[in-house]
């Protein structure tokens, strides 16, 4: 039955949407932080490598399988896949996840904007704001409520009369914003320093940023990672997007389009985050080696002091710079809003019901609010309700804070995870030829062809099982544990996946 499901005005409406999913914190606090810490220019070396080697293939994948299907995740790997037709769930349980805690930073956003606002008349707020805000519960409820809000009134929309709509607008504002942002950045003085640091090979070392470079297999983790969050992909994103997409449209340039985007983007946030932070820092006298580029702190501390330092014409750029980022922020969630809104309309359409979108999604917004509300209260841990606390346990990255808890299931492990089986899957069991045909649509580039074949089939289960292994090391720290864990993993489900017969020999030749 045709149903409710809604689809794209514009292949340039699909592809703002796509690029709003992917452009978010990730681009403007998750790339800049990791590669404050991973040793600046290898990282972006090693980021850029797997963007196209490995995000470019997943992304065109999770595109075909949605057109192809036309439908939201669960649905759509039930369609193609027998022994991973269960991957749907992860690709529905992971943005959910994810949006227990971005909508709390959304509103964090929310909150600097308002205080930036108050400080244009007088007494600008500086990074200290941060462990105020993250204290005071009903501020940070408040502004979770206030951006769940915002959400739902897109969402609700619909996919053409709402998702659309806002990244027709949002994209190019957040775009001209970041120009903004860039040039008073770059203009500080000892700005320079900051893009030595991203650009001059070994210089995070040499001008005593950091301490010691990283592993190149750390970095790989690291980097890998955050490629897959960045770019929206193993949560259901892209499939439910694609699956709003015209049969006619190119899925390989479209993939292109998007990669290119998000890592554009990333990189001029790096170019307006790390100089402004590094040029601050030195211009208050503090060595670099202690300028933190590291962690939450970032975004609304260390900028929020660049801000103050500005003087009351801070506010106002403080005022664009979070607006940016809560543009960013909305775009994203939006996409993992719909993910799960498209689930429960397809899943009712397939039982002959039609559902009406604004319940489903008020529904889904209030279920969100209430764990969000969660991760909120324990303000990052600072109000002492964290899972280690509450349960008594050794504290560990996994338990330190509500936010990190429901980020290790999801972004820690479902993502990489969710990742690897479906390059398998794709590989192994259903074959590229498949996507292949949705990916080209009748017109083959026998390049793409070649190059999609040889990363499905051998780069991207390698390349995920190391970041896998990173994720885990990330969260609960041995690392040795951690890689053996990810290469049983990976033997596993290679074995599965290569072993056709395996159910059939269990059940003694019955079908
Ligand atoms: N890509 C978004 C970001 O960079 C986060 C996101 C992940 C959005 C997965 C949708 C799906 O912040």
């Amino acid at each position: 039955m045709e149903n409710n499901r809604g689809s794209w005005n514009s292949n340039i409406g699909f592809l703002l949407a796509a690029i709003g999913s992917a452009v978010g914190l990730g681009n403007i606090w998750g790339f800049p932080y990791k590669m404050g810490k991973s040793g600046g220019f290898t990282f972006l070396l090693v980021y850029i490598f797997l963007a196209v080697f490995v995000g470019l293939i997943i992304m065109a994948s999770e595109l075909a399988l949605g057109r192809k299907t036309r439908k939201a995740p669960i649905a759509a790997y039930k369609a193609v896949s027998s022994k991973y037709s269960w991957l749907g769930w992860f690709a529905v349980l992971s943005p959910f996840l994810i949006m227990t805690f971005y909508s709390v930073l959304g509103g964090y956003c929310i909150y600097y904007i308002i205080i930036n606002l108050m400080g244009l008349f007088g007494g600008m707020p500086d990074g200290s704001s941060f462990g105020a805000m993250l204290t005071s519960i009903p501020a940070s409820l408040g502004v979770l409520l206030g951006f769940m809000l915002i959400c739902f009134i897109i969402v609700a929309g619909g996919v053409s009369g709402g998702i659309e709509k806002f990244n027709k607008i949002g994209m190019p504002a957040l775009f001209v914003m970041l120009l903004v942002i860039i040039v008073r950045a770059l203009t500080l003085p000892n700005a320079v320093e900051g893009l030595k640091f991203m650009f001059v090979p070994g210089y995070a070392v040499r001008g005593g940023f950091i301490e010691e470079a990283p592993s190149l297999i750390t970095v790989l983790g690291t980097a890998g990672g955050q490629m897959f969050f960045s770019l929206s992909l193993a949560m259901g994103a892209m499939i439910t997007y694609g699956s709003y997409l015209s049969k006619e449209e190119n899925l390989v340039k479209n993939s292109g389009i998007i990669v290119f985007a998000d890592t554009l983007v990333a990189l001029l946030a790096g170019i307006a985050v790390i100089p402004a932070a590094v040029a601050n820092g030195i211009n208050n006298g503090i060595p670099v080696a202690n300028i933190k580029l590291n962690g939450p702190g970032l975004l609304f501390s260390t900028l929020q002091d660049v801000f103050h330092n500005m003087g009351t014409i801070g506010g106002i750029f403080g005022v664009i710079f979070y607006l940016l980022v809560l543009i960013a922020a909305i775009s994203s969630a939006i996409s993992l809003m719909e993910v799960l809104a498209a689930h429960f309309i397809d899943k009712a359409a397939e039982q002959g019901k039609t559902l009406d979108r604004k319940k489903v999604v008020l529904i889904i917004t209030a279920v969100i609010t209430v764990i969000g509300a969660l991760v909120a209260a324990d303000g990052l841990g600072s109000n002492h309700i964290t899972p280690a606390e509450l349960f008594k346990l050794k504290v560990n990255t996994w338990n330190d804070c509500w936010l990190d808890f429901f980020d290790c299931w999801s972004e820690g492990i479902m993502m990489p995870l969710g990742a690897m089986l479906m390059a398998l899957m794709i590989g192994g069991e259903i074959g590229p030829k498949v996507m292949l045909d949705e990916i080209h649509n009748g017109e083959h580039s026998p390049f793409f062809s070649k190059f999609y074949r040889f990363c499905v089939i051998y780069v991207v289960p390698a390349v995920m099982c190391l970041v896998l292994a990173g994720q885990l090391t990330d969260f609960f720290g041995n690392q040795v544990v951690s890689y053996i864990i990810s290469a049983v993993c990976f033997i596993i489900f290679t074995y599965h996946t290569l072993i056709p017969d395996w159910k059939k020999l269990g059940q003694d030749g019955n079908e």
